[in-house]
């Protein structure tokens, strides 16, 4: 066992790990943060995303004991004082999700991303979110959505439609004949 001491969303931990727990194991059954999830373990899907030192990470890429004397953010520790983070509202107004299952690490590698660029085009918010997969393909409005969070976090300066207003894309059921398809 490795004792560790990691600050995980504003509260600071003092534990006993094994060397090769993963951060995001760590963060689920020993700390009780399972709003962090787990979706394929080999660092493909993004679904672990966390803040370490305020960066993004795949939180099932990291062991625990590298996170010592950091600073772990997860989606648990995103709102501030009872208020959604931005980026959780515009998921929320903007339909950002469907299943959910990768909406905490999409919307922590956003915030990350709008650290780095706050005012990204469409191509650049799919670029920067492209180690986050949607298995419920809902990509347009996780755009969207992230557009509209940059917007809101820039003080409510121009917004990508130009209007000062971003709407949900509208649900293209013709984009997915096959499911028709394997009811008839
Ligand atoms: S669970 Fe970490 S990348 Fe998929
Ligand atoms: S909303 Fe279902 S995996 Fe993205």
């Amino acid at each position: 066992m490795t004792r560790i001491n990691v600050r995980v969303d504003g509260v600071t931990y003092d534990d006993d790990v094994e060397p090769r727990t993963l951060l995001v194991h760590y963060l689920r059954e020993q700390l009780g943060k399972v709003g962090t999830v787990v979706g394929c373990d080999t660092s493909n899907c993004g679904a672990c995303t966390v803040h370490l030192d305020g960066a993004a990470v795949k939180s099932c890429t990291v062991l625990a004991v590298q996170a010592d004397d950091g600073e772990v953010t997860t989606i648990e520790g995103l709102a501030q004082d009872g208020s959604l983070h931005p980026m959780q509202k515009a998921f929320h107004e903007m339909h950002g999700l469907q299943c959910g299952f990768c909406t905490p690490g999409m919307i922590m590698a956003s915030v990350d991303l709008l650290r780095e660029n706050p005012d990204p085009s469409e191509t650049e918010v799919r670029e920067g979110i492209e180690g986050n997969l949607c298995r419920c393909t809902g990509y347009q409005n996780i755009v969207r959505a992230v557009q509209q969070a940059a917007g809101e976090m820039r003080g409510g300066a121009r917004a990508p439609s130009g209007d000062g207003h971003v709407s949900p894309a509208e649900v293209d059921t013709a984009a997915a004949p096959h499911v028709a398809g394997a009811q008839s």
